[in-house]
């Protein structure tokens, strides 16, 4: 049977581009952004979390090809996807794009990108302080942009690949502002975060995350002393008087996966 989200429910009025058939029957209807956003994609548990040490990327979601559709669609919209060096060391041959996450739904995913003018696929933005990385990967033959500190940037210079490039920021750090700074200058409007959580936890803790598109995977995960299990957000502990909070734009559901959008409303929601 023909893979197909229901939509349980969705406010009105969302962005809604025009998609091939096959997305649209596949995502239970449209999907699209405002002009300028900066949007996370992100599976967890149902006990909140979204990586272990001792197990595949995939084991989280259990592979399950209705958030594979997702991921990809949600690549597909996306002018540059960002990840931090943990989630690029944890799939290290991996590619950010639409087909390489949903092969078969590769036509269908390039069909969109040209109905919205986007290059065939989304640019990869690696965030590193260290620049130690293997420039060998496939992501900077392909061609990335490394967002990194002076001291990255002479540890990888002359190293990656004429497709790839370095943008240097001063400072020990290299914080979110400067990095969305470094996107808009690059022309990178409608922006994907797919983390890992301590990159996650930067834009939050910075206000400058729109959107979050969560799965919710019907497995728990547990943790113990021995075992590293992240959650959603790692390197931060929001002041409790103040946590960000969130406005629910839609609740979809394929068997018992569910698959959430929220909009980040700052410390107050207006679903409260
Ligand atoms: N379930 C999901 O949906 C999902 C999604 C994404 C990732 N993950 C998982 O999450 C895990 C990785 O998460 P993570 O939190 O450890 O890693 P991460 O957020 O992907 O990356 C952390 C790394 O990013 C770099 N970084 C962090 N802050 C920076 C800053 N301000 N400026 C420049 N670079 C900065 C540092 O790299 P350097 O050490 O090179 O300096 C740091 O080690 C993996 O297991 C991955 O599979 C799960």
């Amino acid at each position: 049977m023909a893979l197909r989200l229901a939509t349980l429910w969705e406010r009105a009025g969302l962005p809604a581009y025009e998609l091939p058939a096959t997305l649209s029957d596949a995502y239970g209807g449209r999907i699209g952004f405002r002009s300028s956003i900066l949007y996370a994609n992100f599976v967890t548990s149902l006990d909140g979390v979204v990586a272990a040490n001792d197990a595949p990327p995939s084991a989280i979601s259990g592979g399950a090809e209705a958030d594979r559709m997702v991921m990809g669609l949600l690549r597909a919209c996306a002018e540059a996807v960002v990840v931090g060096a943990g989630t690029l060391r944890a799939e290290p041959r991996h590619l950010w794009t639409p087909e390489r996450i949903h092969p078969s739904l590769a036509s269908a995913y390039a069909e969109l990108r040209t109905t919205l003018r986007l290059p065939p696929a989304p640019h990869l933005v690696l965030l590193t302080r260290t620049g130690d990385v293997d420039p060998s990967l496939p992501v900077f033959e392909q061609g990335a942009l490394v967002v990194t500190t002076a001291g990255g940037e002479a540890t990888l210079r002359g190293k990656l690949p004429a497709a790839s490039a370095v943008a240097s920021l001063p400072g020990p750090d290299v914080g979110p502002a400067a990095v969305l700074e470094v996107l808009r200058g690059e022309g990178f409007r409608v922006v994907l975060t797919e983390g890992g959580p301590t990159i996650l936890g930067q834009f939050l803790a910075a206000g400058l995350l729109d959107e979050l598109f969560l799965t919710l995977s019907p497995r728990l995960a547990g943790r113990d002393g021995q075992s590293h299990r992240l959650g959603l957000v790692e390197g931060q502990a929001f002041d409790p008087s103040a946590l960000p909070a969130a406005t629910l734009l839609s609740l979809k559901r394929h068997r018992s996966h569910l698959f959430v959008r929220y909009r980040l409303d700052g410390e107050r929601s207006s679903a409260d």
